[in-house]
Order: structure tokens, then sequence, then C-alpha cells
């Protein structure tokens, strides 16, 4: 069954009747886009604080505040489509519009009909890969650091590696750090020909063999989309282009491994909601303690349910002065998973581009690496290839398994 591709509508304007027909004619057409509406002035509200950001805008524009107010939101949220209605709008205020981003306008009073139309068109050009939402089979984990140098590349890199098995399964590692991103380096020392932002500026063309083509085989099973390497195309990654990204790799992949990095922006917060698990990364600390209780509330004021939230507690060491009861209590969870500290071991690993699991795969490290990916994926295996992907893959791995 295919579900319907969710998509947030929110239609702002200052008259009531409007607001309301134009939700109707978007909630009773086929398809149905159930949208929210909210009957006020732009510039008295915020769309963005009020419930969940919308993908798309319907914003009635009524008086220049309005218009300062529509610019200042797309200014600050490019990833959301605007449609705009406003009445007597002059070749200067539409010059302004368009720049600002506004994607579409139509002249006021609108008739719902059109309204309907307008945001159709839109939706359509929205990347196609958002169609292949309802195929997907592949598992997001996106793994974040509490604090800078917790290991939340370091795991992330190295579970990927882990889960893919030798070719066993097929694992996506996405480098979501796009300013500063360094996954790739921790499982190779090839220089990537593509990066996500090149994925991002290419998004109308988005498909599994572009997607595929972008990324760098480091082993069997393993493939890495790395971040960019400079930090200013961070820019051209969008959160709809993050949304097509990863939900076309969930497509193709059994695991999508997602390095968040640190930071929390439109683009990572996309990749917290569509993630099926987060792991945030501490270490035993008071420092990571306190930033990983601020992330803790990030997670509650977005409402993720507690199951979807895991803490690693990294470069752990019995002796150290704070126990895990301890940082349960502070944080209030009810389980940490830990990662022992293997100074000699990383070192090597992530000097050398190569994983744990490869370079030194009976180390303490690679073990308890070995028995988290098996907590997320318990053998026996049951690799889920997808039709085309195991025709791609054919020859790269020489093992198949059999069918789930
Ligand atoms: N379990 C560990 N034992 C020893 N050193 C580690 C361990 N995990 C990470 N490190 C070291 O810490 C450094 C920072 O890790 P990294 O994954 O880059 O942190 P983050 O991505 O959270 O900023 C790594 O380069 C590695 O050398
Ligand atoms: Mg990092």
């Amino acid at each position: 069954m295919s579900a319907p591709i969710a998509i947030s509508i929110k239609i702002v304007s200052p008259v009531r009747g409007h607001a309301e027909a134009w939700e109707e004619a978007l909630r009773k057409g086929e398809p149905s886009y159930p949208a929210t509406t909210i009957p006020q002035a732009l510039h008295e509200v915020s769309v963005i604080v009020n419930g969940s950001r919308p993908d798309l805008v319907v914003v009635e524009v009524t008086a220049s505040e309005d218009l300062a107010a529509l610019e200042a939101l797309a200014k600050a949220h490019p990833e959301i489509d605007y449609l705009l209605v406003g009445a007597e709008m002059t070749a200067e205020v539409l010059m302004r519009a368009m720049r600002a981003g506004v994607r579409d306008v139509l002249p006021a009073p609108a008739a719902p009909e059109a309204v309907r139309d307008a945001v159709l068109r839109l939706l359509r050009k929205r990347p196609a890969a958002l169609a292949a939402a309802a195929e997907r089979h592949g598992q997001v984990l996106a793994f974040i650091s509490c604090k800078g140098g917790s290991g939340a590349t370091f795991t992330a890199a190295n579970l990927a590696h882990m889960l893919a098995a030798k070719g066993e399964r097929n694992v996506a590692l996405i480098d979501m750090n796009l300013q500063f991103g360094d996954a790739l380096l921790f499982v190779s020392s090839v220089q990537p020909v593509s990066n996500v932002a090149d994925v991002a500026r290419n998004i109308q063309r988005l498909d599994r063999e572009l997607l595929q083509s972008a990324m760098l085989r480091v082993g069997p099973g393993l493939h890495v989309l790395a971040s960019p390497d400079d930090p200013a195309q961070a820019s051209d990654v969008t959160r709809p282009n993050v949304q097509a990204i990863v939900q076309l790799a969930t497509t193709m992949f059994d695991y999508v491994v997602i390095d968040v990095g640190r930071s929390l922006s439109a683009v990572t917060l996309q990749v917290l909601d569509l993630a099926d698990r987060i792991y945030a990364v501490m270490q035993l600390t008071l420092p990571y303690i306190r930033d990983g209780k601020r992330l803790r509330d990030v997670f509650r004021s977005l409402d993720y349910p507690a199951q979807k939230i895991h803490w690693i507690v990294n470069r752990y060491e019995k002796s150290g002065q704070l126990t895990l009861q301890d940082v349960k209590k502070a944080m209030g969870v009810p389980e940490l998973l830990t990662l022992p500290n293997q100074y000699d071991v990383v070192a090597a690993s992530v000097n050398q581009g190569v994983a744990v699991g490869t370079l030194s795969p009976k180390s303490q490290i690679a073990r308890a690496l070995q028995e988290l990916a098996e907590r997320i994926a318990p053998p026996p295996l049951a690799p889920a290839r997808s039709g085309w992907l195991g025709g791609l893959f054919r020859g790269a791995s020489p093992s198949t398994g059999s069918e789930a």
C-alpha cells in the first residue's frame, strides 16, 4: 500500500473566510491536501513556531508590513515554498516578492480553485524523489554529537561499516555535517568525486542512479555520500533537498546512517525528524552531560517519542569519576549504551582512514561496535535487497544471502 506523502501546508490570511475557503478547496479535492489555517495577518504570527514546520505557505498580504514579514520569513526559511496572494501588486512589489523567494503570485481576490491549482503546480515542482517515499524500507539512524569531539562521527562511520557486515547488507553513510564534515575520512582515504551539495544542486534530476553515482563505495555494502569540501556549499543543501535525498536513500539501502554533527539547523532538524532512531553521543564528564541535557530538552520540545532516542557514552572507562548510574539519574534516561575508550586502535584507524572493524576486528572497540550493530540489526542476517540495487551491486560483493 502506498501511503500519501505528507506535505504540511499552512494558509495565512487576515480574512478568515478566504483562509477557510482555500483550506476547503485543498482538503476536498482529489488528491486531498490537508492544510492548517491561521486567520491572521502574517506580520502578527509566526508560522514557524506555531506547530509543525510547513513545507508550503499560502499567504495573503493586505498591508506593507505583511510583505516585509514575508520577505523576512522567506529569507530565514528558503526551504519553504511560498504562494503569495495580494491585490494591486506593483511591478516593484512583485520583484521584491520573487527576489525573496516567493514561488508564485495570485491576484486577490483569489478563487479557491485558483489557489488549489497554484498549490498543485508548486507541489509538482518539488523534487520528484519525494514520490519514492512510499517504497521506503531502509531504516534511518541519525548520530548527533552532544558536544564536539564526543565521537559521533567515529561511531556513525564505524557502525555503518559494521552494519554493512562485509556486504551482507547495503548501508549508506551520509555526512550531513555540511560545514566541516569528515565522516568519509574515518572509513576511507579516497577523495570523493561528488558530495551532498552536488546532489542538492541537481535535485530536480535526482533519482537512484544519480544518488548512487554521487556516493563512494568504500567497501562491500558500504556507500558514502560525503559532505562538501567547501563550507560555503552548505547553503546549497535545503530542507526539502535533504528530505528527498534521505527518503530516496531508504528505498535503496537497508540502513541509512547519517552523521548530523552537532549544530541544530533546518537541515539537521529535518534529518532528526526523518530518523527512525537518534543516537546522541556523549562522554562521561560534566560538560558533555550538561550539553546532553540540553539536547534531551530539545528532543522533548520536538515531541520525539522516548524510544526514538538512544544515548551512547563513548570513551567509557569504568574507573572514571562519574558512574553510568549518576548520568542516568542526571539525564533522566533509562538506558545508556557504552563504547570503550581505546586510544591506540581508534587513533590508528582515524589516521589511516580504515574502519576499526577492518583494522583491528578483535579489539575491544570493534567488538563493542559489533554488539551495537547486532542490537540494531540482529543476526541471522536478512538482507532486504531491492531488485534493481541487487543488479547494480552484483559482482560488488561475494555474498548474496537469502531473500527476506
Ligand atoms: N572510543 C574511542 N576511543 C578513543 N578515541 C576515540 C573514541 N571515539 C572517538 N575517539 C577520538 O575522538 C576524536 C573525535 O571524534 P569524532 O567522532 O570526530 O567526534 P564528533 O564527531 O562527536 O565531534 C576522533 O578523532 C578519535 O580520535
Ligand atoms: Mg564529527
